[in-house]
């Protein structure tokens, strides 16, 4: 039995929609259920960000999570496999028509994502007040909140439509399926045999 965490929403449809695939069987929640047993797999609806959580932890042997929240939280599990899908970017916005001055004093950066944000620009030696917000970002410059914000660009529409615009990319994300480093050894024939089928999918779908 594997212990599976899926974050809810559109990534937790479409690793069920996989596992319907590679099984030939129906791998449904039921209405606010948060716990979904089949004969093989155990299935947890978690919080996007609870899921590394769960798989360090390892109250789950595996999780689908993005690599944003899996560099953000720093939670040391293993990265088995890109799954090429809900693929977005971290990057920097600002106002419309500004530009990116690192010699300016005191930056402010509004941002969800914190260690990212204080990565990029320690590495850079640039010494900036992160202000942690935990939605709205991109309101943050428009009422002087902030001088930019760091924050996920899937689209771009959500920035377009608040006048702002990416000076800076600092990453691309996409979703990752992990595993529980005990797990994967504990349980590696059936870690590497779920890894080893979903990896197949998504070679067919690259090449398609
Ligand atoms: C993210 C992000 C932006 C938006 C970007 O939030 O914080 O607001 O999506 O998407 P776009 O480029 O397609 O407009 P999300 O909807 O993931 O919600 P969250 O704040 O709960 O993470």
């Amino acid at each position: 039995m594997l212990t599976v965490a899926l974050p809810k929403g559109r990534i937790a449809k479409e690793t069920l929609e996989i596992f319907e695939t590679i099984f030939g069987d129906s791998f449904k929640f039921d209405d606010r259920k948060l716990i979904l047993e089949t004969p093989n797999f155990r299935f947890l609806l978690v919080r996007n960000q609870d899921v590394a959580t769960y798989v360090y932890r390892q109250a789950a042997d595996i999780g689908v999570v993005g690599l944003d929240t899996l560099e953000e939280q720093g939670l040391d599990v293993i990265r088995l496999l890109d799954l090429k899908r809900g693929i977005c970017k971290v990057s920097i916005g600002m106002r419309n028509g500004e530009k990116l001055d690192f010699d300016k004093p005191e930056i402010k950066v509004a941002t969800k994502m914190v260690n990212i944000t204080k990565r990029y620009f320690e590495e850079r030696a640039v010494s900036v007040d992160i202000i942690k917000l935990y939605g709205s970002i991109e309101l943050a410059p428009l009422i002087g909140l902030a001088d930019m914000i760091v924050d996920v660009v899937e689209t771009g529409a959500t920035m377009k439509q608040n006048g702002l615009e990416v000076v800076e990319d600092i990453m691309t994300s996409s979703t990752y399926l992990i595993a529980n480093k005990n797990s994967y050894i504990a349980k590696k024939d059936k870690i590497l045999d779920i890894y080893e089928k979903i990896n197949e999918i998504i070679k067919a779908e690259q090449k398609a």
